[in-house]
């Protein structure tokens, strides 16, 4: 259920992304652009449905896509990663979930929920960063008590520790990631990782 993107495109960005010395007005451009190469591989395997088309020479056949896409953004970080969905699917409905984890035990409190209907449609959580996956399991936990079934999962920087948790408390949910990095600090910080990735997007 582990889906690591494998782009060269990918890569290189990750390499921008990962530099310390990268400042917050290039880090957004390429979370923009590495968004776009996670959100094409994210949906992938969308379904579709069968229409058909008049071209100006004759009808044809064609195939739409058969449901309604949502995005949700765990907030604050996750933000950076709608706008290549709202690109690509201008049609998306956006929901939010506000997570914030502790400094101090890396365990995440909710502080914000509005999200449009989620039943029947296909869900994708965005959030760069599945460290211990405590943000991401309680936002799939969330999601699945307001009616959504047909889930995944988009991050930047995966952990092995985090994988973990979504697939023991999550097990129905693919996982896309473009990187998946070798472990946590004793902060929960991943490594290598790029560091806070919304203390990175928003300058703070
Ligand atoms: C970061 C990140 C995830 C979470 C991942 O958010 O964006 O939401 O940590 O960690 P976890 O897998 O261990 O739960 P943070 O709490 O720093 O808030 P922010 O997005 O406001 O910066
Ligand atoms: N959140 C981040 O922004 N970075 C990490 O490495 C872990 C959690």
């Amino acid at each position: 259920m582990l889906h690591v993107l494998r782009h060269p495109l990918a890569s290189h960005l990750m390499a921008s992304l990962r530099d310390h010395a990268t400042p917050p007005g290039e880090f957004r451009g390429l979370a923009h652009r590495l968004g776009l190469l996670l959100a094409m591989e994210a949906t992938r395997d969308l379904p579709t449905q069968a229409a058909t088309v008049t071209t100006p020479l004759e009808n044809t056949a064609a195939q739409r896509l058969a449901h309604p896409l949502v995005v949700v953004p765990i907030l604050r970080a996750g933000l950076g990663m709608v706008q290549p969905f709202i690109d690509l699917f201008p049609d998306v409905s956006v929901g939010y979930v506000g997570l914030e984890r502790d400094h101090a035990t890396a365990v995440a409190h909710s502080y914000y929920c509005k999200l449009p209907p989620l039943a029947g449609r296909t869900v994708v959580l965005v959030d760069p960063m599945l460290a211990t996956g405590g943000s991401a399991a309680q936002a799939l936990t969330l999601l699945k008590s307001h009616g959504a079934s047909a889930l995944r999962m988009v991050c930047v920087v995966s952990a092995p520790e985090g994988v973990a948790t979504l697939h023991t408390s999550h097990p129905d949910v693919p996982v896309f990631t473009a990187a998946h990095d070798r472990g946590l600090n004793e902060r929960k910080y991943i490594l290598p990782g790029l560091g806070d990735f919304g203390d990175r997007l928003y300058g703070t």
